[in-house]
């Protein structure tokens, strides 16, 4: 397959390649000191942020906090994949990319997953074959008919009719010489219990859907029963081609409209996804039985930033929004959340009052956040333990809120909807829950993070890569309280010790996270506050701080925990947090006299 290119390619490719030239194509830069600025193409500023650094091949927005090397900004400037940035840089640096370099192993998954791709599209054409002409589909095209499909829109989804027979797939497939473990291994047939190397049709009496990758190729297939009956949907199994939880009926079909229009109508069916379409609503995507995941936001991220779930009005699509809240707010992305009248689906919807109703929801649809916050203070009422609880459940999607002041102005709105002082929200947001010594012990809190040292510590691996055995000796990357510093270090240590050495710009490619590439683009930028005289007394300094910063914090939870405990009058509790906490202290006064190597 044409996407892969090889680790020392990436590498060349990464070496011949100048940031500062690709990066001019976007933005004038000018030489400030050491580095070049500009205005930053990622957000929208008066006064230059954004800022490359030529020599050690890597960009970072001071601004809106984008940062990393030459592949991260061509990605994310001119929206392409990895590979898409690969071969373009590539060209672009007279890098040549041979297609067979690929190793032996890879090209034979390919050449396998290839064979699964082959019995897939054999079965789908022979499923729509059956449902355009022959007898046993005229049921099933006028079910679609009826349900307002038309001849284009099953042709573009390849959708198609398999016969209500338990071998009628499995003849065409043996016929066609088809391994029948492999139609197997697709979940198109299924090994009969009774007679062992027996098979039978999976999908009987059933319209089917198959799913595609981007590049067309079929993953698998649902099959809805016609009419009523049960199971609704069979669904094709997880196999060597076909994940749910990266995979989106659709997408193929919509992406173009996607990017076009920049947003995404997320939908939970088959169907919804379908009489969208059939609505000239295309840029829309359906998950397949399964919550939307992490992945599934990542790859709908590059074709846009703008979501709008078009979820069932019943209880399950409501908590399928909630759930998928903290998905969002995690990748810092405002998510939007059509409500539809009760009992309503988007098909449903749109049979009884059009497009253009749907659309003027869709254009006013509020934010998910909110929703959710109006949707619990509402359902908890206006009693004390209401209160308590609707605070309790909103505080985790509070405390995932990344920006500060963002997160301030919901406390504020929280505040007012429950009738409550800001500071009592405040607090109870902080409060840890949970009983036991070892809970109260290591709960981080996330805002009191002492960044100083773990910061420091960071850029001083990165300068010194010889510093990082010791780093893991003492293991303190583990201690560390911002998630996202300690995600970069513990890459650093993992690449460390499976290549024997540190490359940031490859760091970045690693870390696959926005948030974080943008961090480590900065620390490497930044000018350091040691040198190569003092960066001893630094790195010790930066252990000890996080040590006892460290331990400061299971002091102030264990404190929390023992208030708690006495106020519930549970003594053994309170007693063993309190030997708990001496220890801790006599654990710090140690550290203080003899430093970090005690
Ligand atoms: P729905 O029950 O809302 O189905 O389930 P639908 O797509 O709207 O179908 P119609 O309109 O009733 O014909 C939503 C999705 O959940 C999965 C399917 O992916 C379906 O599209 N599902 C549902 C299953 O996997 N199995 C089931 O039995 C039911
Ligand atoms: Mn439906």
């Amino acid at each position: 397959m044409a996407n892969f290119i090889s680790e020392a390619k990436i590498n060349e490719i990464k070496e011949q390649s100048r940031i500062l030239e690709v990066a001019s194509e976007y933005v004038t830069l000018k030489k400030v000191g050491r580095n070049y600025q500009g205005l930053c193409p990622f957000h929208s500023e008066k006064t230059p942020s954004f800022t490359v650094n030529e020599e050690k091949g890597i960009f970072h927005c001071f601004g809106c906090g984008a940062g990393g090397n030459v592949f991260t900004f061509l990605m994310k400037a001119a929206n392409l994949s990895f590979p898409e940035a690969a071969r373009q840089l590539a060209k672009k640096a007279g890098v040549e990319i041979p297609r067979e370099r690929r190793n032996e192993a890879e090209r034979q998954n390919q050449q396998e997953k290839e064979k699964f791709f082959q019995v897939n599209k054999l079965a789908s054409d022979y499923f729509q074959h059956i449902l355009l002409s022959s007898p046993e589909g005229e049921r099933a095209l006028k079910y679609l008919r009826d349900r307002g499909l038309n001849k284009d829109l099953i042709l573009q989804y390849h959708l198609g009719y398999a016969p209500d027979s338990w071998n009628k797939l499995l003849v065409w497939l043996n016929k066609r010489k088809i391994p029948l473990s492999r139609a197997e291994r697709v979940g198109l047939i299924v090994s009969s219990l009774k007679k062992k190397g027996d098979y039978y049709d999976y999908f009987r009496g059933r319209i089917t859907f198959p799913i595609f990758d981007l590049q067309g190729r079929i993953l698998g297939f649902g099959g809805r029963i016609l009419g009523k009956g049960q199971p609704k949907y069979l669904n094709s199994p997880e196999s060597p081609v076909y994940q749910k939880s990266k995979s989106l009926y659709g997408l193929y079909q919509a992406r173009e409209s996607i990017q076009r229009e920049n947003v995404v109508l997320l939908v939970e069916g088959y169907f919804d996804l379908l009489v969208l379409h059939r609505h000239k609503l295309i840029n829309s995507v359906a998950t397949l039985g399964t919550a939307l995941t992490r992945e599934h936001i990542d790859i709908l991220k590059r074709y846009t930033k703008d979501f709008i779930l078009l979820f069932d009005a019943d209880e399950g699509g409501k908590k399928a929004a909630q759930r998928s809240l903290g998905l969002f707010l995690d990748k810092e992305l405002s998510a939007r959340a059509v409500v539809l009248e009760q009992g309503y689906d988007p098909d449903s919807y749109l049979r009884e009052f059009g497009a253009e109703r749907l659309m003027k929801k869709v254009k006013e649809a509020p934010l998910l956040i909110d929703l959710f916050i109006e949707e619990t203070a509402r359902d908890f009422g206006s009693s004390v333990p209401g209160k308590v609880a609707a605070v309790d459940k909103l505080a985790p999607i509070i405390t995932g809120i990344k920006n500060l002041i963002e997160r301030d102005l919901y406390i504020k709105k929280i505040a007012e909807m429950l009738g409550l002082k800001e500071d009592a929200v405040r607090n109870s947001l902080k409060r840890p829950r949970g009983e036991s010594v070892e809970k109260y012990k290591n709960k981080k809190f996330a805002d009191s993070a002492p960044r100083g040292a773990e910061e420091v510590l960071l850029q001083l691996m990165l300068e010194f890569p010889s510093l990082i055995d010791r780093v893991r000796e003492e293991e303190v990357i583990e201690l560390f309280h911002d998630p996202i510093f300690r995600k970069i270090g513990i890459k650093l240590l993992e690449e460390h010790e499976t290549v024997g050495e540190i490359e940031p710009t490859k760091i970045i490619d690693l870390l696959e996270d926005e948030q974080a590439q943008g961090i480590l683009s900065q620390l490497y930028l930044r000018e350091a506050d040691f040198n190569r005289e003092n960066f001893e007394r630094v790195f010790q300094d930066c252990i000890l701080k996080i040590k006892l910063d460290h331990l400061d914090l299971q002091k102030k939870n264990l404190l929390t925990g023992i208030k708690e405990a006495e106020k519930k009058r549970d003594d053994s509790l309170s007693k063993n947090l309190s030997l708990k906490w001496q220890e801790v202290i006599s654990l710090q006064k140690k550290l203080r006299k003899e430093g970090i190597s005690s």
